[in-house]
């Protein structure tokens, strides 16, 4: 810092006070800019001492019906003062038994955590705040009274997530009184409140609205986000990062697709073959203790973790050696018939292959139960893998069976009714729903006399006007939508077989991420009749062309835009919350996510004026 020129007077929050210097080669606070709230608007003006004006983080968080509240709740009310305090005085007051409780102080010090981070020079855990210049500031105490009833912590698609929650201040305290049934839905009301405050960069303290209302509850009860961790390595810790956004989004299922052709990087202990053949190498594995890790740090924020083991095609590396031990050929590389190389298929022929997979379900049980879903794959079988292989025609032959695509179809469904069989066998007999991607095994004609709709869940990957889901929806299938041309987060880059762009071009922006709603592609298809059999959506994020060096800005905030979607489904479009995401793409940066800029920093601190 140069020598002090001058001092600089303005008014903040209405009072006129010295409160900053000009340097000669740097300038500090207060900036000469302040934010006026003007019909539910910020809206920057010179501070020139005659208007009250706020920051621009104080003025987010009071103007507008909702501030910056990311995803809308289903309603709100919140004040338009704020009151200062410093970290150190937050206290949480439980009540609540059991599981709910000991989660609740993790889930407390996650939140405690997020305010540090708002401080722009945090670092591991901590951040430097400044001497409150009042003293009302540095006494004032935030107390949070959080009351669960449910003691069990269970996710499940009937898992309650609503809350409400009560900001009131009186005498130097501003209370926090949240009510939830579940762990879960006091999880999302730490988050809200988390929204609820803010950084006030002239004092160098923490900002909390000081009277607010809200009551939430999300939509839709499945909210998710797939990653593929097999055609690239994703470290432990960059997963994490990624469970940390989606908390920060109340999304609540992480969809693990941890293995396929290219790789198998989950350690089976009755199975050390799966990952010494399959890993990409000994450093790009996950222990038992890593996924147990990742569960509980998943748990605490509010996320279930569901495993898809993906099969009988997408398998390929990993299954090698079952020659080598005198198991048959457990998998064949179909070099030629597939989508993108490696190809590879499980092997109908040959019983042993039963039993490893029964002994992979087994392990998947294991370390991740207990499960409430489950993902059998089940996508892009290709039939000419199975006809042009010796063994598979004269053991087709041999039963009896014609070559014909109905006799293979026929064949891919009995082995998804013997996998289902090995899963529950694997569960303690326990069955759990499973899900199917669209095949051609649920095309129209084919589904019902295959799948029975109880036991699964259809996650259709097919444009979202294709007439199948019409015809899924009326033969009672429950649903998860990830319709490519919105919900495929890895299309519109270059190819990675050949050139141009990749498959599934164009890349989906924010926006129309935002404005793909499942219950308005279902009435465009169908009617409203079938409402409650869409379970929610997710967004896939296909992992060909992405590592933990690009992961985040392919994830974010595109993951948020979903988010508000499948939370809110607000009947409004992308317009009105376009300030707001603005806001919290900053809040995923401050908590470690390398979100993509979706717009010049001029339309955050310009709101409402980046239109044409
Ligand atoms: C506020 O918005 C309303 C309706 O959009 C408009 O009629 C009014 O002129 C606006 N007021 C100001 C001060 O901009
Ligand atoms: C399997 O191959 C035979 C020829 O070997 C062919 O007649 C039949 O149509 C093929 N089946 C499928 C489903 O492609
Ligand atoms: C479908 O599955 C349910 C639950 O497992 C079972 O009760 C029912 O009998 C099955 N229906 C058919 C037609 O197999
Ligand atoms: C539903 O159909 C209308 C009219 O064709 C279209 O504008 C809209 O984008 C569709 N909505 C979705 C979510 O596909
Ligand atoms: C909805 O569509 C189904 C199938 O097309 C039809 O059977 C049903 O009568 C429709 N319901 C309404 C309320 O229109």
């Amino acid at each position: 810092m140069g020598e002090v020129q001058a001092a600089v007077v303005v008014a903040v929050m209405g009072m006129v006070m010295v409160v900053g210097v000009i340097g000669s080669q740097a300038f500090t606070l207060p900036s000469p800019w302040g934010y006026q709230c003007v019909n539910n608007t910020c809206v920057k003006k010179l501070a020139d001492g005659t208007l009250p004006l706020a920051t621009l983080n104080e003025c987010k968080l009071t103007c507008g019906k909702m501030g910056v509240l990311w995803p809308q709740p289903t309603s709100a009310s919140l004040g338009s003062e704020v009151a200062y305090f410093l970290p150190s005085n937050v206290v949480l007051q439980p009540s609540c038994r059991g599981e709910a409780c000991s989660l609740l102080q993790e889930a407390f010090a996650v939140f405690r955590d997020n305010l540090e981070r708002y401080h722009p020079l945090y670092s591991n855990g901590k951040a430097p705040w400044m001497q409150p210049w009042q003293p009302d500031a540095s006494a004032h105490s935030l107390v949070v009274k959080v009351t669960v009833t449910i003691p069990e912590v269970k996710m499940s698609l009937d898992t309650q997530e609503d809350y409400l929650l009560e900001v009131t201040t009186a005498g130097g305290v501003t209370t926090v009184t949240i009510n939830a049934n579940t762990f879960f839905g006091a999880r999302h009301a730490l988050e809200t409140l988390t929204q609820l405050i803010e950084y006030q960069e002239i004092h160098g303290l923490l900002m909390v609205v000081t009277s607010a209302s809200v009551r939430d509850s999300p939509a839709f009860s499945y909210r998710g986000l797939l990653l593929d961790t097999s055609r690239n390595f994703i470290s432990v810790a960059a997963l994490k990062r990624t469970l940390d956004a989606m908390a920060a989004c109340k999304l609540n299922t992480l969809h693990w697709h941890i293995t396929d052709t290219h790789s198998f990087p989950l350690y089976l202990d009755t199975l050390p073959n799966m990952v010494y053949y399959g890993a990409y190498s000994s450093e790009q594995v996950y222990f038992p203790a890593d996924v147990r890790e990742i569960l509980h740090y998943a748990k605490v924020r509010g996320i279930r973790v569901l495993p898809e083991f993906d099969a009988p095609a997408h398998v390929g590396n990993g299954w090698q050696w079952g020659e080598m031990q005198g198991l048959g050929k457990l998998a064949e590389p179909w070099q030629s018939y597939c989508v993108e190389p490696p190809c590879g298929q499980l092997n109908l022929a040959n019983p042993n292959m039963y039993s490893v997979l029964g002994q992979v379900y087994k392990e998947f049980v294991d370390v991740f139960g207990p499960i409430d879903l489950f993902h059998y794959g089940g996508d892009e079988v290709n039939l000419n893998c199975w006809n042009t292989t010796d063994e598979i025609i004269s053991w087709m032959t041999r039963n009896g069976y014609g070559l014909h695509a109905d006799a293979y179809y026929q064949q891919w469904s009995i082995f998804q009714e013997k996998s289902h069989k090995l899963l529950t066998a694997a569960n303690k007999g326990v069955e759990v729903p499973g899900i199917l991607w669209t095949s051609h095994l649920t095309e129209a004609g084919r589904v019902d006399r295959f799948l029975n709709n109880s036991q699964y869940i259809i996650q259709v990957w097919t444009t979202g006007h294709d007439p199948l889901i019409a015809e899924l929806l009326q033969k009672g299938y429950r649903l998860i939508f990830s319709n490519y041309d919105a919900w495929y987060l890895d299309c519109g880059f270059g190819a990675w077989v050949g050139e141009g762009n990749n498959w599934c071009s164009p890349y989906s922006g924010w926006q129309k991420v935002y404005d793909n709603s499942p219950h308005q592609m279902a009435l465009n298809l169908t009617n409203s009749t079938y409402a409650n059999l869409i379970l929610g959506g997710e967004a896939a994020l296909w992992t060909e062309q992405v590592d933990d060096h690009n992961l985040d800005a392919k994830l974010w905030p595109r993951g948020a835009a979903l988010a508000e979607r499948l939370w809110t489904n607000p009947p409004t479009g992308w317009k009105q919350a376009e300030f707001r995401l603005i806001h919290h793409r900053q809040r995923l940066v401050k908590r470690g996510v390398l979100s993509e800029r979706i717009q010049p920093q001029w339309c955050h601190q310009n709101e409402g004026l980046c239109y044409l």
